[in-house]
């Protein structure tokens, strides 16, 4: 794909204003810029990206929402809904302010919106300027929102705790508490934003962050139910030239301490960038990882304990006992982490980056999902891709310590690295020339030089 003058065209990325989300959405950008296309980046100012570290991106903030009570209270679909609601206009003027910039060989070429930005693409349309989706989800998760409708049309959700191992039938091997429902909100506001992001009205096309090899009955069943091409090139993080995408400042100092460590030895947890612990949570955590008497890099994210700022709530002897065995951070590069030969585990709450960074790089997983597709990615992990344990149970240090051995020490775990080592080798398959995704990339590329 060489670059040339005349096929240098702009493409405006709006990213939904989540690490998960801008993460693959600017990864895209850099790897559409690298095949010659420019890049404005209209963004939320709550969890703005640093534009220095973009320097070769434009960018262009929409109205402030971030004192918004609906992020402070946690509801960040009721969040979601007020941005689609709030921001058209504004949406419009940053097109129209590109479009009036615009120099012969720099005109728009299409606007790519995350699946949840969804007033983007009437916004777009308005504009006449042409629109691609992207879903930063797995395609499992998408199936399973949408059969979230019909299964409250048919009575079946909430359900019952009795129902909730049950497997949804059309969604085997989910089970009712895996489905992708909010613990913070209301039902009503999921049902209204899977359905609004189902609706694909004017959108030329679907970018999905994931692999045929990894999904491919999913992507299959998807491409049925939908009217326009998709394109997984998944993993994106893996055709993007390495580019930090974090909105925290990240601590490379564990890299430095995994160097000490010997192979596969360490289990790398962290539990992504929304999900909080209580501290009684957070105390079993640390004894479970102290116990497991295994090597631990553990983030620890400013805020995200409940009632405290950071590890300040640990006691003098429990942080003793960490400094023996363990290494915390508040923010990890957590790529090169996945990537470093010490780290043999990770204890994830299957966020779908965490959840690929970690089957790509071969490191199994146990698996702490909180909520919404977390749960869909530990039912794939654990009981599809078969790399992973699922810790169900209450954090309590006793399962820590016995799930931490199960993968880093028993014979369990090695089957578990030998597959996940297996799996990395497939995707990488894909990854190649002439592998699924690289072609459904150099697809994309020819659609959008194409518009
Ligand atoms: C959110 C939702 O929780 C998740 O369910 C959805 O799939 C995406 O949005 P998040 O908690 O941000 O996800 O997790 P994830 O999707 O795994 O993304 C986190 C990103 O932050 C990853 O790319 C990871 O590499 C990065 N990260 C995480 C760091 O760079 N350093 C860290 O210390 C932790």
């Amino acid at each position: 794909m060489e670059k040339q003058g005349k096929r240098r065209r702009r493409v405006v990325l709006v990213p939904a204003p989540f690490q998960g989300h801008i993460n693959p959405m600017l990864q895209l950008g850099s790897i559409l810029h690298s095949n010659g296309f420019s890049i404005t980046v209209v963004h939320a100012q709550y969890n703005s990206p640093n534009p220095s570290i973009h320097p070769d991106f434009s960018f262009l903030p929409l109205p402030d929402t971030s004192s918004d009570h609906n992020i402070l209270a946690g509801d960040l679909i009721a969040f979601v809904l007020q941005l689609n609601t709030n921001c058209k206009a504004r949406l419009q003027e940053c097109f129209a302010q590109v479009m009036r910039q615009q120099g012969p060989d720099d005109g728009i070429a299409c606007v790519v919106h995350d699946e949840i930005m969804y007033f983007s693409e009437a916004a777009a349309k308005d504009l006449k300027l042409p629109s691609i989706v992207l879903r930063t989800a797995s395609a499992a998760t998408f199936l399973a929102r949408n059969a979230l409708i019909n299964l409250k049309a048919e009575g079946h959700i909430p359900f019952p705790e009795s129902r909730s191992l049950d497997s949804v039938p059309e969604l085997i091997p989910i089970r009712f508490k895996d489905l992708p429902l909010p613990i913070f909100g209301k039902l009503e506001d999921t049902l209204q934003l899977v359905s609004k992001v189902a609706n694909i009205r004017t959108s030329l096309a679907i970018i999905y962050n994931t692999i045929d090899c990894l999904e491919n009955s999913s992507l299959a069943k998807l491409q049925q139910q939908c009217q326009v091409p998709s394109f997984p090139i998944g993993p994106m993080h893996s055709f993007a030239p390495a580019s930090s995408t974090s909105l925290l400042e990240e601590d490379n100092s564990c890299l430095a301490w995994l160097d000490q460590q010997s192979c596969n030895s360490v289990i790398y947890v962290s539990l992504g960038s929304i999900a909080f612990m209580d501290v009684k949570q957070v105390v079993e955590m640390a004894w479970g990882l102290v116990n497991s008497q295994q090597p631990f890099l553990w983030v620890v994210r400013p805020g995200s304990i409940r009632g405290a700022e950071w590890i300040e709530i640990l006691s003098k002897n429990l942080k003793e006992s960490i400094s023996e065995r363990g290494y915390i951070v508040k923010w990890a590069p957590q790529k090169e982490v996945l990537a470093h030969s010490a780290v043999g585990g990770f204890l994830s709450h299957c966020g779908w980056n965490s959840t690929l960074e970690s089957i790509c790089e071969g490191v199994p997983m146990i698996c702490r999902p909180s909520f919404e597709d977390q749960r869909v990615n530990a039912r794939y992990v654990s009981h599809v891709w078969n790399v992973g344990l699922e810790l169900e149970s209450e954090l309590e240090r006793g399962e820590i310590e016995r799930v931490v051995r199960r993968l880093m020490v028993d014979e369990e775990g090695k089957d578990m690295r030998k597959r996940g080592k297996n799996l990395k080798e497939r995707i990488e398959l894909c990854i190649k020339e002439g592998g699924s995704s690289n072609n459904s990339l150099n697809k994309l590329i020819e659609m959008i030089v194409s518009i």
